[in-house]
């Protein structure tokens, strides 16, 4: 039996003094994350050490949203998975639609920050997910299983330390979600690829759905075999909206 993950990616959103406040709320909302649930907060970088201080003592897991793949040097305004570790971050965000869109980000990059993350010790959660116009052309199972193949390649033997988010990019911010037996469709497509790469361990990995989760919908999805939790946008930034979502996933 696989335990839900519920984690919320705050993206580019709440100062230090913020995030402090809206986990206080979380902690209060979620019985301190002890609920049956694994629940994650995904900050800003600059949010991290006001985050591990306002997380003390909490069940509730901290992650980041990107890394480097380096362990140090010359890279400019990048992040390594030890200063992560460092600052008592536990999990870290791959491959987010976001940065395959906005930074660059490729499968080669994701699968790269993958094995450096496994290294660290941090959980990663990759994400993977077709765009609008993928699915109008027919094209969503070969974007999913080339995404997935190639952003774990090589990590076989870890499969079960990794998650993998499940988000469709015409769901994210838009209001549009994936019906719950759409979502399964995609969740299941995921684990025969995973299955194929490794067969023992691909029933241990937890894939989340991404894309307007909110209250209203997440038991829904979260009822669906394969769907093992969400990743969470806007509706993570209000304590009751975030903690509804993890209730549901009990
Ligand atoms: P929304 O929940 O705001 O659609 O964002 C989803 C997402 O991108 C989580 O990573």
């Amino acid at each position: 039996m696989r335990t839900k993950i519920v984690a919320g990616n705050w993206k580019m959103n709440k100062l230090p003094s913020d995030a402090a406040a809206l986990i206080g709320e979380i902690r209060a909302a979620t019985n301190d994350g002890d609920c049956g649930v694994e629940v994650v907060v995904c900050v800003p970088y600059t949010a991290i050490t006001a985050a591990a201080a306002a997380l003390e003592g909490s069940k509730i897991g901290l992650g980041a949203q990107n890394m480097h793949w380096k362990d140090s040097g010359a890279y400019t305004g990048e992040i390594s998975a030890g200063m992560l570790k460092d600052l008592g971050v536990k999990y870290v965000i791959l491959g987010h639609s976001e940065r395959r869109q906005y930074f660059a980000e490729t499968d080669e990059t994701v699968n790269l920050k993958l094995k450096a993350a496994l290294a660290a010790g941090l959980t990663p959660i990759v994400c993977v997910g077709e765009t609008l116009e993928e699915r109008e052309t027919g094209k969503m199972e070969e974007v999913i299983i080339r995404q997935v193949s190639e952003d774990l390649a090589g990590c076989q033997a870890d499969f079960s330390k990794i998650v993998i988010a499940y988000e469709p990019v015409w769901a994210i911010g838009t209001g549009k979600t994936a019906t719950s037996t759409q979502a399964q469709e995609v969740h299941a497509l995921i684990r025969a690829t995973l299955a194929k790469m490794n067969p023992e361990q691909a029933d241990l990995v937890r894939i989340q759905y991404g894309g307007s989760m909110k209250p209203e919908n997440a038991a829904d999805l979260m009822a669906k075999p394969d769907i093992d939790g969400g990743l969470i946008g806007g509706a993570a930034l209000v304590a009751d909206s975030f903690a509804a979502i993890v209730a549901a996933g009990k």
